[in-house]
């Protein structure tokens, strides 16, 4: 296989062109991913319901999120070290949301930093912020999210601790400890000579994007993951909503919901938005998949604020069972990083292409033909209409 014909044909795409080390981060999940495969099945087994005969000649797949005009209602999820995946990778993921006029959301563990991913690109992209220890740092990333002229903050939760992914132990991204780890990697990364010419030699892999300044010089990957481990915040409250909220005046969006209890939670404390997520399958393994855990959020909280979501989605089809079961958008998370990492920003841009033909047909199909007639009524009568 040499195209993608499909949004999944990208991962056997990146599968070929990354280091072992990189394809297992993003593909993986926590534990034994029973939630990681809950989420692909869950959704991919919703029925939608085929209507007929009803002038499906004009489709309009335009909305908008948090006061901005989208073409789609997707956006790319933040991914730590995606950037990694192809030459200042977020830099060209950004350049390609812009183009398809959707959002672009970058990570606070991003291989980019702010300022290079405002640089690269003129529209507005999103931040996504972890509780930091040091309120000083988070201040000033949050400085620069305004200085980049970021249009929403999305503060991810559901990590407090992290929770513990297999195949990263396996493939040598952490365990390893020092020269043991570099040399496993860079052995991986030999042999794949495509992406050592392209990131490795010519991509300033080294420079860790946000966390840089307070990693130090000549740090490498075990670095970025110790830090990680020993500065995401435990003590994380709804308390601490109020210093976000003291440094940041746009659209707050909490990542990490999957409770109905914790979404009123968060629509009493002001966000503006939530995204019903589990963090793709990667933090608490045998937790509910998106698609099971979304209506009764959705239903709870849906005319409060606006409800997001992820995990699992693949297709088109699959955003179209997302905003029937109650999502008004959807991020998009490891579509995204397949396709970046097999043809860069062309290739993101081919995968935004696709994801809105595939809404397209199902749209068509399920005679809805705007984003806001999509709703339970495009579901067969399942457990979840
Ligand atoms: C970071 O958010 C990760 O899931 O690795």
């Amino acid at each position: 296989m040499r195209q993608a014909a499909s949004t999944l044909d990208y991962r056997e795409l990146a599968r070929r062109r990354l280091p072992h080390f990189l394809f297992e981060y993003i593909d993986g999940g926590s534990y034994a991913e029973v939630t990681l495969r809950r989420n692909v099945d869950d959704l991919s087994a919703i029925a939608l319901r085929q209507r007929v005969l009803c002038d499906v000649s004009t489709l309009d797949l335009t909305t908008s999120l948090f006061g901005r005009a989208v073409a789609l209602p997707v956006a790319l999820a933040p991914i730590g070290l995606a950037g990694m995946n192809a030459r200042r990778g977020e830099v060209q993921a950004a350049r390609a949301a812009e183009k398809a006029g959707i959002p672009f959301c970058l990570s606070t563990v991003s291989a980019c930093p702010l300022p290079e991913v405002a640089a690269g690109t003129s529209a507005p992209f999103w931040f996504q912020l972890y509780m930091i220890r040091d309120r000083g740092f988070m201040a000033e990333l949050l400085d620069l999210a305004t200085a980049a002229g970021c249009d929403a903050l999305v503060f991810t939760v559901d990590m407090p601790v992290p929770g513990s992914r297999y195949r990263d132990y396996r493939s040598g991204l952490a365990g390893a400890s020092g020269m043991a780890g570099g040399l496993r990697r860079a052995w991986q990364a030999v042999q794949r000579p495509a992406w050592a010419w392209d990131v490795g030699l010519h991509g300033r892999p080294h420079q860790l994007g946000n966390v840089a300044p307070v990693l130090g010089k000549n740090s490498g990957l075990e670095d970025f993951f110790a830090w990680m481990r020993n500065n995401f915040d435990p003590k994380v409250s709804w308390s601490d909503l109020e210093f976000i909220r003291s440094r940041w005046s746009g659209p707050l969006i909490i990542k990490g919901i999957l409770d109905p209890e914790d979404a009123r939670a968060a629509a009493e404390a002001g966000a503006d938005g939530i995204v019903v997520s589990n963090h793709g399958g990667r933090q608490l393994d045998g937790v509910p998949s998106t698609a099971q855990a979304l209506p009764p959020i959705a239903d709870a909280v849906g005319d409060k604020l606006t409800v997001l979501a992820d995990g699992g989605v693949r297709t088109g089809l699959d955003v179209v069972r997302m905003l029937a079961l109650g999502a008004k958008g959807v991020l998009l998370g490891r579509v995204w990083a397949y396709a970046l990492a097999a043809r860069g920003e062309a290739g993101v841009a081919h995968m935004l292409q696709l994801i809105e033909a595939e809404m397209r047909v199902a749209m068509a199909l399920t005679g809805c033909t705007s984003i806001d007639k999509i709703s339970r009524d495009a579901l067969v009568e399942t457990g979840y209409r």
